[in-house]
C-alpha cells in the first residue's frame, strides 16, 4: 500500500521537493522544435512547477529561462526576440540563450554592471524535433540521453504532445498498466477482430500473469499468457519504466517497436504527454484500424494559446465528458469514448488532479505500479539523503538498448533471456548511428 506521505513524495515536483529535485537531475523534453521560430514569439512553458519562457534566437539556438527578468522581474514573455537575444521591454536589458546580460540599455556605460547579472537560464539542446532542457546544476550537465526513438531522423517519427490535467505519476501509471488493454480499449471485441497475433492473444485471455524487476534505469515487467492458437507457446507483452518519467510501451512486436512516452510534469496537477513512435513500424493505417476496433476516432487538439497551460489542450476534455457516446457504449465500444489515447486520458484524469493512493486496493495485475513506485521512492530518498543518483542520470547510453514490445516464446522460456536474444538481433537506432 502507498501511504499518504509516500504519495506526497511521489507526486510533488516543485523546487525543493524530493521528487522535483530527482527529476531535475535528468534531461526532460520541453517543447517541439517546430514551436520555436528564429526571432519569433517567446513561448510560455510550465515545467516542474516553474514558469519559463522558450525562444529561438537569430542564430537558431533554443533558449529556456525563468520568465522573470533579473532586473525587476517583469516577464520576458513580453520581450523582443531580436539580434541573438531577448530584450526585456520594461527597461531594455537584453539576455542571450545562456542568460548572459548583453546590454543594460537604461544604465550609463560607466555604471554598467552587466557582467555581474545573469538571467536564470537552463541548458537546452535539440535532437530530431524535440527541445530538451536540463533544470539541475548548470555546472554539471550530463549528455543528452540516447533514447532510441530520439535518435531516428525526425521525418521518420510521429511526435505528438498533449496536455493531461492530472499529476504526472498517475499519467505514467496508465502507461505501465497493461491489464486495462482488454477492457478499456478492447472490452467489446473478440480475437476475431485482430489480424495481429498478440492482440488476438490479449483478448483471448484478459487476465494474464505478471512478472517484474527493478533495473539500473528504472523497472521492467511483462504480462504473459498462453498464445492464442499456438499450443506450447507463450505470449509476452514487455514494457519499461525509465527514470525519471518515461515509459516504453508494448505497442507492437519487440523487434520493430521504436517508441517512447514521456510524462513531463508541468506542475503537480498538469502533465505534458510526449508521444513518439516510428512511422514505418506502426503506420497511420494500423493506428486508425486499431482505434476503430477500440470504438472511435483519435483525440483532437484545440488551437494553442499563450497561457502557461495553453499548449496542446484537448477538444475532448473533462468539461464535456470527453464527448462520451452512451449509445456507442451500449452497442459497440466498451467506453463510448473515441480512440485509444482519449480513453486513457479520460480514466486517468477521472482519478482527480492527484490520485489519493490510500484508497487503492492494488491487485497482482498492478505489480509494475508497485515496482515503479518503489524504484522512484528509493531514488528520491537516496538523492535527498546523500546526493546518490541512479547510474542512468549521468550515462547517456543507459536507455539506448531498451524497448517495449510483444514477443512469443516456447512455454517455460526465461523472459529476460528471450528479450535479450531478440534485442541483440534487432536493428537498434543507436547502434546504426554509431556504425
Ligand atoms: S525589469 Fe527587465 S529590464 Fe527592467
Ligand atoms: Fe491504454
Amino acid at each position: 500500500m502507498t501511504t499518504e506521505a509516500e504519495n506526497e513524495t511521489l507526486t510533488r515536483v516543485g523546487p525543493g521537493t524530493k521528487m522535483g529535485e530527482l527529476m531535475r537531475q535528468f534531461w526532460i523534453p520541453a517543447a517541439m522544435s517546430s514551436e520555436l521560430v528564429a526571432d519569433g514569439d517567446p513561448v510560455r512553458l510550465m515545467l516542474l512547477g516553474e514558469k519559463l519562457i522558450a525562444f529561438r534566437d537569430s542564430s537558431g539556438r533554443a533558449g529556456i529561462m525563468d520568465h522573470r527578468c533579473p532586473h525587476r522581474c517583469a516577464s520576458l514573455f513580453f520581450g523582443r526576440n531580436e539580434e541573438d537575444g531577448i530584450r526585456c521591454v520594461y527597461h531594455g536589458w537584453k539576455f542571450d540563450v545562456d542568460g548572459n546580460c548583453l546590454d543594460m540599455a537604461n544604465v550609463p556605460p560607466h555604471r554598467d554592471f552587466k557582467q555581474k547579472v545573469k538571467a536564470k537560464a537552463y541548458k537546452a539542446e535539440e535532437r530530431n524535433g524535440l527541445v530538451w532542457v536540463f533544470m539541475g546544476d548548470q555546472e554539471n550537465v550530463p549528455g543528452l540521453p540516447e533514447h532510441e526513438a530520439t535518435l531516428v531522423p525526425e521525418e521518420q517519427m510521429m511526435i505528438n504532445f498533449k496536455l493531461r490535467e492530472c499529476n504526472w505519476l498517475q499519467a505514467i501509471e496508465g502507461e505501465i498498466d497493461t491489464s486495462h488493454l482488454g477492457f478499456l480499449h478492447f472490452g467489446s471485441v473478440g480475437k476475431g477482430n485482430f489480424e495481429d497475433a498478440t492482440f488476438r492473444s490479449t483478448v483471448a485471455n484478459r487476465a494474464p500473469e505478471y512478472i517484474s524487476r527493478e533495473t539500473d534505469y528504472g523497472a521492467v515487467y511483462a504480462a504473459h499468457r498462453p498464445a492464442a492458437e499456438r499450443p506450447g507457446m507463450t505470449n509476452w507483452r514487455l514494457a519499461h519504466f525509465l527514470f525519471p518519467c518515461f515509459a516504453l510501451p508494448p505497442l507492437a512486436a519487440l523487434d520493430t517497436n521504436v517508441s517512447l512516452r514521456g510524462y513531463i510534469p508541468m506542475d503537480d496537477e498538469n502533465t505534458m504527454c510526449v508521444i513518439l513512435f516510428k512511422k514505418d513500424n506502426r503506420t497511420a493505417d494500423d493506428w486508425a484500424e486499431r482505434n476503430a476496433i477500440a470504438g472511435g476516432d483519435d483525440f483532437h487538439c484545440l488551437p494553442n494559446t499563450t497561457d502557461w497551460k495553453g499548449r496542446f489542450r484537448l477538444k475532448e476534455n473533462k468539461e464535456n465528458d470527453y464527448l462520451i457516446d452512451r449509445d456507442l457504449q451500449r452497442t459497440k465500444s466498451y467506453t463510448g469514448i473515441g480512440g485509444i489515447l482519449l480513453q486513457d486520458h479520460a480514466v486517468v484524469e477521472s482519478m482527480g488532479p492527484i490520485s489519493d493512493r490510500t484508497l487503492e486496493h492494488l491487485a497482482p495485475s498492478d505489480r509494475m505500479i508497485t515496482e515503479t513506485r518503489r524504484a522512484l521512492l528509493r531514488a528520491a530518498d537516496a538523492y535527498a539523503k546523500d546526493g546518490t543518483l541512479p547510474a542512468a542520470a549521468s550515462d547517456p547510453s543507459a536507455f539506448a538498448r531498451t524497448r517495449g514490445g510483444a514477443f512469443f516464446t516456447e512455454d517455460g522460456a526465461d523472459w529476460i533471456e528471450s528479450y535479450d536474444e531478440i534485442m541483440s538481433a534487432a536493428p537498434i537506432a543507436s547502434r546504426i548511428a554509431a556504425e
